[in-house]
C-alpha cells in the first residue's frame, strides 16, 4: 500500500524542550488508515494533525472498542533517529486487537508507516537530555451504530508527542499506594491488552491515591487481593536480598516491552531474575527483614522509575532511604544509553528510521 502525504501549510511553533512534561504537545502531522468490512485496511495517509470528524453514534464512544500502543523515537548525538523494538509494540497491538475483536494490522507496514510519519515530523524530535518523541498508535471503531457488536469501520491513527519525563519526579523516587479496594483486571478479562478501558478502570483509584500525595497505585490481583500485578503506567520489579523478582504474566498484567528488555539486560549482567507470583505480604516481610533493597517500575513512558515509598494499608515502606538504587540507576543508564545511541546496542534492539 502506498502512503500519501499531505503537508501542513501552517506548521506550529515548537515547545520549549526543557519544559515538555508528558503528553502536552503534538506534532504537525498524523497518520491515518481506515478499515471497512469487505475492503480491509486501506487509504494509508499522512495528513496535517487536527481534529477527527466522528459521528456522535461512533461505536468507540459508547462501548470503548479501542486499543493503543506507546513507543518512542530517539535522536542520537550523530543526528540519526532510532526506534526501540517497534516490532514488539506492533505485535502487542495485534494481541490487543484480537482480544477486542479488531481486525489485525500488517505489523511490518505499521512500522514503515510510523517511520514515514517520523521522517515528515523529524524536526519535532527533541534533543534535550531525557527527552524523546513519544509515538501513540491507536485504533478505534467508528461505525455510526449503537447496537453492541464489533465495529466494521475502524480507524488506525498515529500521533506524535515530544516528551520529557512522565513523572514530574523524573528519576527521583515516586510514592506508590498499594490499592486494596479497587481492582484493575482479572484473568480472562483484558488486562494484558493495551486498551483504553483498562486505564478508565484505573482512574478512580489513581485519583484517590493522588489526593493522599501518591503518584500512582500498585494493583493487587482481582481475586485474592494478595498478589502484585502492576503499577498504573508501568510494570514493577522488586530487589529482595539481591534477587530480582517481577510478577509473572498471568493474563491480567501488561507484557511491557521495557519489562522484557530489562529482564534481558539483568540476565545479561548475570543477575538472578525471577518471574513468579509475589504477594504484597512477601514484600512487607522482606522490608521488615531489611531485605527489600530496591523497588522500581518500568515502562515506555516512565522508562525506569524508582519507588521511594510504598504504602500498604497502615504500613509505610521507605525504600533505599528514598534514594534511587544502584540497580535502578544502572538499568536506566543502560537502557537509555542503548536508546539514545550512547552505548553499543549488543541486543540489536534499535531500528534506524
Ligand atoms: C507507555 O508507557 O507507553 C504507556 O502507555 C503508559 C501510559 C502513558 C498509559
Amino acid at each position: 500500500m502506498q502512503i500519501t502525504i499531505t503537508r501542513t501549510q501552517s506548521p506550529k511553533a515548537k515547545p520549549d524542550q526543557n519544559n515538555l512534561g508528558f503528553g502536552n504537545y503534538f506534532t504537525d502531522h498524523m497518520f491515518l488508515m481506515n478499515y471497512d468490512e469487505g475492503k480491509g485496511w486501506h487509504s494509508p495517509r499522512i495528513v496535517p494533525y487536527g481534529p477527527l470528524s466522528l459521528d456522535p453514534s461512533a461505536m468507540c464512544l459508547h462501548y470503548g472498542q479501542e486499543v493503543f500502543e506507546g513507543l518512542k523515537a530517539y535522536r542520537a548525538a550523530d543526528g540519526s533517529v532510532s526506534l526501540f523494538r517497534p516490532d514488539k509494540n506492533m505485535a502487542r497491538l495485534n494481541l490487543s486487537n484480537d482480544r477486542l475483536c479488531i481486525p489485525p494490522i500488517n505489523e511490518e507496514f505499521a512500522v514503515e508507516a510510523i517511520k514515514e510519519l517520523i521522517r515528515v515530523d523529524e524536526d519535532w524530535i527533541p534533543t534535550a537530555d531525557g527527552t524523546s518523541l513519544y509515538i501513540r498508535p491507536f485504533i478505534f471503531a467508528a461505525d455510526p451504530f449503537i447496537g453492541v457488536r464489533p465495529g466494521k469501520n475502524l480507524i488506525f491513527c498515529v500521533i506524535l508527542s515530544p516528551v520529557g519525563a512522565y513523572y514530574p519526579e523524573g528519576l527521583n523516587p515516586v510514592k506508590i499506594y498499594v490499592e486494596s479496594n479497587y481492582v484493575r483486571a482479572v484473568k480472562g478479562g483484558m488486562g494484558f491488552t493495551k486498551a483504553g478501558g483498562n486505564y478508565a478502570a484505573s482512574l478512580k483509584a489513581q485519583g484517590d491515591a493522588y489526593k493522599l500525595g501518591f503518584s500512582q497505585v500498585l494493583w493487587l490481583d482481582g481475586v485474592e487481593r494478595k498478589y502484585i500485578e502492576e503499577v498504573g503506567t508501568m510494570n514493577v520489579f522488586f530487589v529482595i536480598d539481591g534477587v530480582i523478582v517481577t510478577p509473572e504474566l498471568t493474563g491480567s498484567i501488561l507484557g511491557g516491552v521495557t519489562r522484557t528488555s530489562c529482564i534481558d539486560i539483568l540476565k545479561n549482567w548475570g543477575m538472578s531474575v525471577q518471574e513468579r507470583p509475589i504477594s504484597i505480604q512477601e514484600v512487607a516481610d522482606a522490608y521488615d527483614a531489611g531485605k527489600l533493597d530496591e523497588v522500581f517500575g518500568t515502562g515506555t513512558a516512565a522508562v525506569i522509575s524508582p519507588v521511594g515509598l510504598l504504602r500498604w494499608e497502615n504500613k509505610d515502606m521507605n525504600i533505599n532511604g528514598g534514594e534511587i538504587g544502584k540497580i535502578s540507576q544502572k538499568l536506566y543508564d543502560t537502557l537509555t544509553g542503548i536508546q539514545w545511541g550512547k552505548i553499543e546496542d549488543t541486543f540489536g534492539w534499535t531500528v534506524k528510521v
